[in-house]
């Protein structure tokens, strides 16, 4: 679909989901998204990707990271803030990586006040032929984005089909760091893992993570929270999550990062990724009607 007609539909948002804390208004590019604005804190969401785009709780810096050369311009994935991997993670011969979410314009289904005064947008994603003709599946999708001093998201999958599918994916989300080299990543420790960056090997992870180089692993059966501790920003991010046993931690450092065309030179060096992920073997078969839920939670500690 096109988003020439941006204005109109944003017009038509605001009026269908009025909100004293959400707005619609064009973006980057052009592209509709919603801001969200609550007394605990703020955020935008793309409805290209079904995006989270910002996070910034009230009076703190903000938390996710966005390429100074993201390219908002559809079908290109958004590089940064969280891009929906589904329904799988990483690579997959003949396919697009980390699936089709990325790459597609959501809906919007609802938006709600919630008690603690915290603002609830719920997007939606659902087949059709473009769909299809990469993932010959029937199922319906919903991000549910909840903004306050938290970043809540749950990503419900439900199988509408008649037959089992296998569902992955993952919540990739950029975190703004002050120095990468002097970052740690906490809670992976003595945690087995696949390092991408050595065909998948299966390694094991000796203490709390620093960088000193490119990093691209899939941590497996780790269910609990991470901590990314920044002594330059001076601040500890906590990721939680729920439906969800692997956890990837990717930063692409200088080379990789000199290969994208989307991503500055030097970005590698304030930021890194931590993703709520159900890649490898975590991955849920659901029956007929069957949903899962994948929930990431980041705040500031
Ligand atoms: C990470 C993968 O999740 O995403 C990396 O582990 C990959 O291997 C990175 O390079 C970015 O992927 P993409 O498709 O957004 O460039």
């Amino acid at each position: 679909m096109s988003y020439g007609s941006a204005k109109a539909m944003n017009e038509e948002l605001n009026e269908s989901f009025e909100s004293d804390a959400i707005r619609f208004e064009s973006g980057e590019g052009g592209l509709p998204k919603a801001v969200i604005n609550n007394l605990a804190g703020t955020a935008e969401v793309y409805l290209h990707g079904g995006q989270v785009a910002s996070f910034q709780p009230a009076g703190a810096a903000p938390v996710l990271w966005m390429s100074e050369e993201a390219v908002f311009a559809p079908p290109k994935p958004i590089r940064g803030g969280t891009p929906v991997c589904w329904p799988w993670f990483g690579p997959k011969e003949g396919f697009p990586q980390h699936g089709l979410a990325r790459n597609r314009e959501w809906s919007v289904r609802g938006t709600s006040t919630m008690g603690d005064s915290s603002t609830k947008l719920v997007l939606g994603l659902s087949d059709d032929d473009d769909t299809r003709a990469v993932w010959p599946h029937t199922f319906d999708l919903e991000l549910w984005v909840t903004v306050g001093a938290q970043l809540r998201m749950d990503l419900r999958t439900r199988n509408r089909g008649e037959t089992p599918v296998e569902i992955g994916g993952a919540l990739h989300t950029y975190f703004t760091v002050g120095a990468i080299d002097q970052t740690t990543i906490h809670g992976l420790e003595d945690c087995e893992y696949l390092d991408s960056l050595a065909g998948r090997e299966r390694k094991r992870q000796e203490g709390p993570i620093r960088f000193t180089g490119e990093v691209d692993r899939i941590y497996l059966d780790r269910s609990d929270h991470t901590e990314i501790e920044d002594p330059v920003l001076q601040r500890r991010i906590r990721v939680g999550k729920e439906g969800s046993a692997t956890t990837v931690v990717w930063n692409p450092w200088i080379d990789k990062a000199a290969a994208m065309d989307d991503f500055p030179n030097d970005g590698y060096q304030t930021m890194v990724c931590i993703e709520t992920a159900n890649a490898a073997d975590d991955v849920h078969t659901l029956a007929p009607g069957e949903q899962h839920v994948l929930t990431q939670i980041v705040e500031l500690v």
